[in-house]
């Protein structure tokens, strides 16, 4: 087999890292492992830790097979430590280093530099489990269920690639920041998660599935400029992440189809024609298409803060260095230095949203949103055709980049989705309109009633097109021990 192909799953820590030949980190994860399932215990899903739930496990790194399905018991699941393979004489693809032999070592200048990164993806990962701990109790259907909590053992995953990358290259410092990943807590008032759209409640499953397609895109995005990165370790620890956080989007991207498909389908049977006559939608027990769109336009403004400032020095500093790249800089055409180039950046100048021509390379931020903003149409592009297909004259849509935002060039103003600059008083009017209110999210909580026969779901989703892992309809996900 080549190399990392091989996965040791006799030990505590199933890895292709071949922890048995490193005696100090092997120490330093088992050290860390009673903590992380404390972590599990305490912050990890509410409930069903005992129940048996149909989880893939990876067994592999090869993209044709690297997953098995069976019944596990989440504080059971095997956490694994997972590099993709190794490309041979892999050269660093980009920055002042493009062209010299992969790092297989932290560079000691850049050191500082790559712990806060690995740290700060780090810290998302724990952040959304514990966003989402308390949706078990409210879950559509077994299917669904089943979905949330592989979501969540893979972010623990995502956490353990992160934690050993910290133990392994980063000395005292790393097992510090590996701790302190354990100790802060999503939305606490003195030891917060990192990033803002972590400390927000994720209180339905509504919002969890918006959080899903949105925010794990976040994730991809990150990744994916990771995934370029000189330090090999990194790069290798990410390409196998995407490969789970793939399913993480298709859970949002599926979910919220269910939840359209399911509201134009009882549109349609009651003879309601007005998408906007939200009365009588929600007479149905469905979630109207309004509501969906402005779920959507909260989520999307949340997860464009998490991309930082627009123009940074930091980003520019982690490309130069070849620690952080672009999206799919190996499959860009350019220089891959970037040092004489520009980059259109959008800004507010004296009240205005003008285009201005900036460097590129303190541009990187933006260049990754924007690409985020691309990839997060696609799904909306979906939407819209079941809205489409059932005669209704509604279209979903993502709001303006300078909507809603805390972080960046717009977060000293306000604007309508359509990126109209509001006064703070026409705001403060309007804002109800755009953005879940206390009425929507009464409502949305009333919808969220647990279902928990198999082949059962809620009134408010449609059912799945196709099971996991081929299961029929009616197969049994989760087989609930109480
Ligand atoms: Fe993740
Ligand atoms: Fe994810």
């Amino acid at each position: 087999m080549p190399d990392g192909m091989n996965i040791n799953y006799d030990g505590l820590i199933p890895n292709n890292v071949d922890l048995n030949a490193d005696q100090r980190v092997r120490k330093a994860l088992e050290t860390w492992h009673p903590g992380y399932i404390d972590w599990w215990k305490d912050m990890g899903p509410i409930g069903f830790q005992e129940s048996l739930v149909y989880l893939r496990t990876a067994i592999g790194v090869d993209p044709k097979g690297w997953a098995k399905f069976d019944y596990v018991k989440m504080p059971e699941y095997k956490w694994g430590i997972l590099l993709a393979p190794a490309v041979p004489d892999r050269k660093i693809p980009f920055g002042k280093h493009k062209g010299e032999p992969a790092w297989q070592e932290v560079p000691g200048e850049y050191r500082a530099m790559l712990r806060r990164l690995i740290t700060v993806q780090g810290d998302t990962e724990p952040a959304s489990v514990e966003q989402q701990r308390h949706l078990g109790a409210t879950a559509p259907s077994l299917y669904d269920l089943r979905n949330l909590f592989q979501v969540n053992v893979e972010e623990g995953r995502h956490l353990w690639a992160m934690v050993y990358l910290l133990h392994k290259y980063f000395g005292t410092e790393g097992r510090e920041e590996a701790d302190e990943l354990l100790q802060r807590r999503s939305g606490h008032a003195d030891t917060p998660r990192m990033l803002g759209a972590f400390n927000e409640a994720t209180p339905d499953w509504l919002s969890f599935f918006m959080f899903t397609y949105f925010t794990d895109r976040d994730g991809k995005m990150q990744l994916e400029a990771l995934a370029q990165s000189g330090f090999d370790p990194l790069s290798r620890t990410c390409r196998f992440m995407l490969t789970e956080e793939a399913h993480h989007m298709f859970v949002g991207d599926s979910g919220v189809q269910r939840v359209v498909e399911r509201t134009v389908e009882a549109m349609k049977t009651a003879g309601i024609t007005d998408p906007y006559d939200i009365e009588a939608v929600r007479a149905l027990g469905v979630v109207d298409l309004p509501t969906i769109q402005k779920k959507m336009n909260l989520h999307f403004s949340l997860t464009l803060d998490l991309f930082g400032n627009e123009v940074s020095t930091n980003a520019a500093n982690a490309f130069n260095a070849g620690i952080k790249g672009r999206y799919r800089e190996d499959k860009l055409e350019d220089d891959h230095s970037l040092l004489d180039a520009t980059y259109p950046v959008l800004r507010c100048i004296d009240g205005k949203l003008v285009e201005e021509q900036v460097p590129a390379l303190s541009a990187l931020n933006l260049r990754l949103r924007n690409d985020y903003v691309q990839d997060a149409g696609t799904g909306v592009v979906r939407w819209n055709r079941v809205i489409e297909k059932a005669g209704f004259n509604f279209r979903l849509k993502l709001p303006h980049v300078a909507f809603y935002r805390h972080i960046g060039e717009f977060a000293s103003i306000h604007t309508d989705p359509e990126g109209n600059i509001l006064s703070d008083a026409d705001w403060a009017a309007k804002k109800d309109e755009f953005l879940p209110n206390d009425a929507d999210a009464a409502y949305i909580t009333s919808l969220m009633v647990p279902v928990a026969e198999a082949g059962k779901y809620a009134g408010w989703i449609a059912a799945p097109k196709l099971g996991i892992d081929n299961k029929p309809g009616d197969f049994e996900y989760v087989q609930i021990v109480a």
